[in-house]
């Protein structure tokens, strides 16, 4: 028998409930690993953050990229302590990895799963995937600050639209809706940003031509502002810029049951080097240490990791069990519910060792 194959995995916990939650996706891990066998996880804890900061001075250690190089992929909790330090030092890590390591594709799914309730009056069936461009637009640190202290104080942050990284994106977008429903909509606001996102719109046509089979369209983001509240249902693959990803998928999980339940995964699609794998929401300061945040979203994002890794079986294992749990009523305060966070895990765990069955993405 061919030894089972073992993944390398970073666990890069960080801040405030990143911590907290990544102890029960790893938990969630280990429960798959065991029911499915066939494959083994090493797992590395990198304690950067706040607290080793306090300890050596910076974040992370100066290599921090060289030591992530060589694993299979990176889960990370969240980042960010702000009482404690700027978020331009905490989260440089983060966003220094996405960019070095290309992960310019940033999958947030939306799906409204049985057992939870929106904050919408009329929900529907809400069932879409965000792709966020993960390694330009708004987010390259391109810009400056002068004259800082005087009157005439001035602050320039440049957007950087590339031909290369916004046909990437879409490419991208349009395969992942051939594997959906078949429609794509665009996010820009070409109407005032007209140089950048007139670029997304040109590409847009002629992406669009390679593939007939899928519906596109475009729209302005603050008119999906509008209907990511007012009719969802009407979005399969929503592709977006950075920045407009990033407003949009904090939207897009507060309609699905709020941010404790948003995964996300940042994709290298080369695989020239790892990708990393992050709930969708931050390090919540207001909760932390309380053992009240919900694990949902940092979960599902390990079982995102479990399919980028090619392990599918595993990945619809704990999907699978936290879809049971929720439907069958495990909640955390968050959800209305009384569950602490590890009695959330426990829950999940129940479910990912009976074997519950999720839906198929
Ligand atoms: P946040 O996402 O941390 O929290 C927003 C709200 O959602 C808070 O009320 C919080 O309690 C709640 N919330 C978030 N996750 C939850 C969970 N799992 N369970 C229950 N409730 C949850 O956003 P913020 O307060 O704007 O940011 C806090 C810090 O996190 C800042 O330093 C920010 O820069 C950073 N941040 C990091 C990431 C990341 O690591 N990827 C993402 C967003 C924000
Ligand atoms: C996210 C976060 C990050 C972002 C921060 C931490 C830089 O809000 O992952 O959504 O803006 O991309
Ligand atoms: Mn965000």
């Amino acid at each position: 028998m061919a030894a089972a194959r073992t993944y390398r995995i970073a666990v890069y916990p960080g801040d405030g409930i990143g911590p907290e939650v990544t102890h029960e996706a790893v938990r969630a891990l280990r429960a798959a690993e065991t029911r499915l066998g066939g494959f083994a996880l090493e797992l590395t804890d990198l304690p950067w953050g706040a607290a080793y900061h306090a300890a050596h001075g910076a974040v992370a250690p100066t290599d921090y990229l060289e030591q992530l190089r060589g694993f299979d992929a990176i889960l990370l909790g969240a980042v960010g302590m702000p009482a404690l330090l700027p978020d331009a030092l905490t989260l440089e890590p983060l966003v220094t990895i996405r960019q070095a390591f290309d992960q310019y594709v940033c999958l947030r799914p939306a799906r409204l799963m049985a057992g939870v309730r929106s904050p919408l009056a009329r929900p529907g069936a809400i069932d879409f995937l965000v792709l966020r461009e993960n390694s330009e637009g708004e987010y390259l640190r391109v810009g400056g600050r002068a004259k800082q202290g005087t009157p005439d104080e001035l602050a320039i942050q440049t957007a950087v639209h590339t031909r290369k990284g916004v046909e990437r994106a879409l490419r991208f977008g349009f395969e992942q809706a051939r594997r959906r429903r078949r429609k794509l909509t665009m996010i820009t606001k070409s109407n005032a940003l007209v140089y950048g996102m007139t670029l997304w719109d040109e590409l847009l046509v002629e992406v669009a031509g390679d593939y007939p089979d899928v519906a596109a369209e475009r729209q302005h983001a603050d008119a999906a502002a509008m209907d990511f509240v007012r009719r969802p249902e009407r979005y399969d693959v929503v592709v977006a810029s950075n920045l407009f990803g990033d407003l949009l998928t904090d939207l897009a999980g507060a309609i699905v049951g709020g941010l404790g339940l948003a995964p996300s995964a940042n994709l290298n699609p080369e695989r020239t080097a790892p990708s990393l794998f992050e709930p969708v929401h931050g390090s919540a300061p207001d909760i932390a240490g309380q053992g009240v945040a919900n694990p949902v979203a940092a979960v599902l994002s390990a079982a995102m990791m479990l399919q980028w890794l090619g392990l599918p079986s595993a990945a619809e294992a704990v999907r699978g069990g936290v879809e049971s749990a929720l439907r069958g009523g495990a909640a955390t305060p968050d959800l209305g519910g009384r569950l602490s966070t590890s009695a959330m895990g426990d829950a999940i765990l129940r479910h990912v060792a009976a074997g519950a069955a999720g839906s198929s993405r």
